[in-house]
């Protein structure tokens, strides 16, 4: 894995056919924290890699920001090597898990609600994702100023190891309709994001944004 940000280490997979790179995030730390696991075959692709990464310490946390094949399709698998991680996820993902019959040791987080350990504090901010508005969320690292994207502010291209320059309210308001349907909740999400004031975007595709 690659390190991308301070204590953040990067894994992305490149799929030519569609210019897109599906990018997994280790937060490393006192209780490790991987941000999606990709597709099942991006697991297997990432498993050894955050294997060496964490050099024999167990993962603690896997977050799921929502149920869809390239946040969490791997994650019967990575579950195999770390049975007892905890997923983070929303309430909605947690019922899609039980719905597959997928057994997941689930810790449920609802919008403003935090993670905080020793080494870092994830504060989770409401995302209406995907075409069926599914209440997902979004996470802010608060100490070192990084924000968890997910499927928002993102490129097309090879981000493996890529970091590009931005600025904060360029990426808010260049969150499209399609990516949130719902011109209301769109606006609300953009005026709760305005609030933080992060330094830099770990994007679930393509490269990261370094924030001026
Ligand atoms: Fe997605
Ligand atoms: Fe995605």
């Amino acid at each position: 894995m690659k390190p991308v940000s301070k204590d953040l280490y990067q894994h992305s997979a490149y799929v030519p056919q569609i210019n897109l790179s599906f990018n997994q995030f280790l937060l490393d730390g006192d209780e490790p924290l991987l941000v999606h696991t990709g597709t099942n075959p991006q697991t297997e692709a990432l498993l050894p890699r955050l294997k060496e990464a964490l050099g024999g310490r167990p993962l603690k946390y896997i977050f799921v920001s929502h149920f869809e094949g390239d946040e969490c399709g791997g994650l019967p698998l990575l579950l195999e090597e770390y049975p007892d991680a905890v997923t983070v996820c929303p309430e909605v993902t947690a019922r899609q898990f039980a719905g597959f019959g997928q057994n997941v040791k689930t810790l449920v987080k609802k919008p403003r609600e935090k993670l905080t350990t020793k080494d870092y504090e994830l504060e989770f901010i409401s995302y209406p994702s995907e075409m069926h508005l599914w209440e997902g969320l979004l996470a802010m690292e608060n100490r070192r100023g990084i924000f968890f994207s997910c499927d928002l502010m993102i490129r097309r291209g090879d981000g493996d190891g890529v970091v590009i320059d931005s600025g904060w309210e360029a990426e808010i308001s260049g969150i499209r309709h399609e990516q949130i349907p719902d011109p209301a909740r769109l606006e609300a999400l953009q005026k709760t994001l305005r609030t933080f004031s992060p330094s830099f975007v770990a994007a679930g595709h393509g490269p990261c944004i370094r924030l001026a």
